[in-house]
């Protein structure tokens, strides 16, 4: 790809996809970091990248911009570049800031929002995008050639569904560590170490994700697979079923749902 990026903010989740841009050879030099942070910026230049404290001169020569700042910072560093963005592209991972707001307060039209989740640090990301209808297709495949380096992309006709992006895949992560800090406790309560506990626990869920992502068989199917009648696992699976399992992970995900409605106002 022959465009120039440039991100805006040089926290987490910039380094990893700037992490993963390097890995699949994307050239150092098509990348600028704008950040006010001297600890950041040190590690971006260790990356073999430019990197600016000035967020004007850092969009010059820039064909994508990544806005990677706090949510609450969105708004005055758009604000800042509004009129310096001409045909420039702007990609907002901002959790909660919609494309109206992005438009309005960078007076500019080319906006994406883009809810990614914190597997992307280990570039198994799943990221959900929204375009707006300015934005064209050359840039869409762009902008996906970027974020497929830290994880699989989803397109999104609606942006309400961003809502459900972020319930599922965006605070998803934090569901599975619940539930593997759960096991861990069940494992040390019959004695293993808490070392050994993490070991199984973390393995199993490895595992289980990766027979579930080759998607030979649904979930379902699967645990029909290892659920023989009378056996120890249907009698794990019944215990979750009689404690309200399905109705309470359901409950959880629209919670968030809810939640991320309340923080974007949609
Ligand atoms: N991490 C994830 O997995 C994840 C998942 C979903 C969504 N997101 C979204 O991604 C965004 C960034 O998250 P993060 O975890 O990468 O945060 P982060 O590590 O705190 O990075 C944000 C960076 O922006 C810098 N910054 C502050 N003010 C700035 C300004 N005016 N101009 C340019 N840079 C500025 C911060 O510097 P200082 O440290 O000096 O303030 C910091 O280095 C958030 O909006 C979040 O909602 C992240």
């Amino acid at each position: 790809m022959n465009r120039n990026l440039t991100f805006i903010g040089g926290g987490n989740i910039a380094q990893a996809i700037i992490g993963g841009l390097l890995e699949t050879g994307f050239s150092r030099d098509r990348i600028t970091v704008a950040d006010p942070s001297k600890a950041q910026g040190t590690i971006i230049e260790q990356l073999g990248v430019p990197w600016t404290t000035d967020n004007l001169k850092a969009v010059g020569p820039a064909d994508l911009i990544f806005l990677c700042v706090k949510p609450g910072l969105a708004q005055p560093v758009c604000e800042a570049l509004a009129g310096s963005l001409n045909q420039k592209c702007l990609i907002s991972v901002a959790a909660g800031v919609t494309t109206l707001q992005l438009k309005q307060w960078s007076q500019s039209s080319l906006v994406i929002r883009c809810m990614p989740n914190t597997p992307a640090l280990v570039r198994s990301g799943m990221l959900g995008l929204f375009a707006d209808p300015s934005v064209d297709p050359s840039i869409r495949e762009a902008v996906v050639e970027c974020l497929t380096s830290v994880g699989i992309t989803e397109w999104f006709e609606r942006e309400a569904d961003l809502d459900a992006v972020t319930a599922i895949s965006g605070s998803g992560p934090a569901y599975f560590f619940y539930l593997m800090e759960t096991m861990i406790t069940a494992a040390e309560k019959m004695g293993l170490s808490h070392t050994t506990a993490t070991t199984l626990v973390t393995q199993t869920a490895l595992g289980a994700a990766r027979m579930a992502h080759q998607n030979h068989h649904s979930p379902g199917i699967l645990r029909q697979q290892v659920t023989s009648p009378g056996g120890t696992t249907q009698a794990a699976c019944e215990a979750l079923s009689q404690g309200g399992f399905e109705t309470l992970v359901i409950e959880a995900c629209e919670a968030a749902k809810v939640r991320s409605e309340t923080l974007s106002g949609t």
